[in-house]
């Protein structure tokens, strides 16, 4: 986590930079920094504890000039967050200042020599110790900044992205990554540095991706120049990117979130887009047409995945394995890594991840690669480091999610599951003709009902006020909705931080049960379909111990809501399409309940948006 900004050019450095890190600051909010060389030649750092508005307010009546400069906002991994631990750090002689996302892993070893030589640190953070390195290698050995970060970084066990000027030569940055993304935006004799491209597209849709274990000395005036550590010269490959600017703003609504829960239903319709055909009766997945032999002979598929992106793959599992009859295991991408998983080139690997850039995902497809298995990705941030890395894949394509919980991503990744699923089914021919147009048809429908749903809003927000000051929340479901009840509880933990657990509803009665009493709200997800009967048993077995019980049933239910102290109603559709509704009224529920309780919705305490840490 944590995101990176740089500029250099012929413009006022701070501004960009403030901007840039406010469109970072999903990555990490603990506190944020920026280092600028002014025209004199000074190096000034200013940082503070806190957001980036914490950082414009601590700068007032300072001197921000200098057409140079790199800033961070952190999320904290060494040291708590603080103004000493936040980035920039700067080298002994103050000559160097460094910005820095991910985890110097051999960071106590290397700090003991350098202690050992006389270094002093005033941070706890494993990134002054690596400034120092960078300044110890450039005065020992009279390298230049490029060089000296070169061989430093050779030392150095871990994952970084880093940015770091010197104040002798106010005209060069130099940046390199390993396993953190960065990005260098190429303007008009000006450059720009960014942790994704969302600080860099405003002034330019030229890009650069820099690639693992390369380093980039961006000098005004000069082209890119960009070797790897072992001083091989690298050509950089200036890609066009596409970015929608709307996106990233609020347009009107109170928070990120909401925005991303009503944006839902046109998601839905994008991410379909081309893909599903109503009229011809088939789906269209380029990954699948491109890939075949692979997949449909595919041993198994196994889905990596955390969070919001896990509970997606726990519900592609079963359609994959109803509709295509291939055998789908979920696992925690941070589990798997870990695992010694039996895992060779007849398997499928599923990767799903919003951002693209999660470090155990993406650790958990080197390690399959390297087994031989074929990787699909499923990921929403174009370009960035899953889908660089895979053989194949599926964007989702809901544009840019801002908000730290994840809505409309989750409901994005069930739909390409859903249509990967047809796709395979289509050419396995496991399904009839019937149920594949029943369900291509219901999905093509489910934009429309999703708008039903979000109609609900006042009701949700309502029944909200109730539980304010809930301590625990238990969420249950069976089958489809059983990865639902996960994600609803999620949600709740993540913006209000209430205890919220997720069951599969039948297992309440060999533990959680024992929770249950007159104060326990416990939410039911009872739609229609195979289960029902069941899930009906499980409530009784909530409504005699006294929970109270609010059901999600679908429209015109006789006998849950009958039971349930509170119902929401959604559209009918097909059981393997329930979570595209169910899910909404869940998000609108965790939504309305942080408000109430007056929290930041969108940039939740201790969490960030794109874990690049593992
Ligand atoms: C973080 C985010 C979650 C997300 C998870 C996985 O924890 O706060 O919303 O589900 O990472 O991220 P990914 O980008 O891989 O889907």
């Amino acid at each position: 986590m944590c995101g990176i900004v740089g500029y250099i050019g012929n413009r006022d450095a701070y501004p960009v930079l403030i901007k840039g890190l406010k469109r970072l600051e999903y990555r990490g909010y603990d506190s944020a920094g920026v280092a600028l060389i002014n025209a004199q030649g000074q190096l000034d750092v200013y940082k503070t504890k806190g957001k980036v508005a914490d950082l414009e307010n601590f700068v007032v009546e300072k001197d921000v000039s200098g057409t140079i400069g790199i800033a961070h906002t952190r999320w904290a991994t060494h040291g708590e967050p603080n103004s000493a631990n936040a980035h920039p750090h700067v080298s002994s002689s103050r000559n160097l200042a460094l910005v820095h996302n991910g985890i110097i892993e051999n960071y106590a070893t290397i700090k003991a020599k350098l202690l050992a030589k006389g270094y002093k640190f005033c941070s706890e953070t494993d990134t002054e110790v690596l400034v120092q390195l960078i300044e110890y290698v450039q005065i020992s050995n009279h390298l230049s900044l490029f060089k000296a970060v070169q061989l430093a970084l050779r030392q150095v066990i871990g994952a970084y992205a880093i940015a770091v000027l010197d104040k002798k030569n106010p005209k060069e940055i130099v940046v390199a990554r390993k396993s953190s993304p960065l990005v260098i935006g190429v303007g008009d004799n000006e450059y720009f540095v960014g942790s994704d491209a969302s600080p860099i597209v405003e002034y330019t849709n030229k890009v650069v991706y820099l690639k693992d274990g390369e380093i980039a000395c961006i000098t005004l005036g000069k082209d890119l120049e960009i070797v790897n550590l072992n001083n091989v010269k690298m050509v950089p490959e200036i890609k066009d990117v596409e970015f929608n600017l709307g996106k990233l703003e609020k347009g009107g609504y109170p928070h990120f979130m909401l925005k991303e829960v009503f944006e839902q239903p046109d998601c839905i319709i994008d991410c379909m887009r081309g893909r599903v055909n109503v009229e011809s009766q088939k789906v269209l997945l380029s990954a699948v047409i491109d890939h075949k032999d692979k997949l449909l002979n595919a041993r198994r598929f196994i889905i990596v995945a955390c969070g919001t992106s896990w509970h997606a793959g726990l519900i592609g599992k079963r359609l994959i394995e109803s509709f295509c009859r291939i055998p789908v295991e979920v696992n925690y991408a941070s589990e798997f890594r870990y695992s010694d998983p039996l895992i060779d080139e007849r398997d499928v690997v599923i990767a799903i991840s919003q951002s693209g850039e999660t470090a155990d995902t993406l650790a958990a497809i080197e390690l399959a690669k390297s087994k031989g298995a074929f990787i699909y990705g499923i990921c929403n941030a174009i370009g960035s480091s899953i889908p660089r890395s895979t053989e194949t894949g599926s964007y989702i394509h809901v544009g840019p999610e801002i908000g730290v919980a994840s809505t409309k991503a989750f409901t994005g990744q069930v739909t390409v599951l859903t249509i990967l699923a047809l796709a395979l089914a289509q050419e396995k021919h496991t399904m009839t003709k019937e149920l594949f147009i029943k369900v291509l048809d219901e999905l093509n429908r489910i934009p429309e009902k999703m708008k039903e749903v979000l109609y609900l809003d006042q009701q949700i927000s309502n029944l909200a006020k109730i539980f304010t000051y809930a301590h625990n929340f238990i969420y249950m479901g069976r089958g489809y909705s059983y990865p639902v009840a996960l994600e609803g509880a999620l949600k709740l933990k993540e913006i209000s931080y209430i205890h919220a657990e997720g069951y599969p509803a039948a297992e309440m009665k060999h533990g959680p049960i024992a929770l249950v009493d007159i104060e326990m709200p416990v939410v039911v997800i009872a739609t229609s379909g195979s289960l029902y009967e069941k899930v009906v048993s499980n409530v009784q077995e909530i409504k005699a111990r006294k929970g109270r019980i609010i059901a999600i049933v679908t429209k015109g239910d006789q006998v849950i809501s009958k039971m349930a102290d509170w119902i929401i109603e959604i559209p009918e559709t097909l059981e393997c399409l329930d979570p595209l509704l169910t899910t909404l009224p869940l998000q609108l529920l965790a939504y309305h309940i942080a408000v109430c309780k007056g929290m930041n919705v969108d940039q939740p305490r201790n969490l960030a948006k794109s874990v690049t840490v593992e």
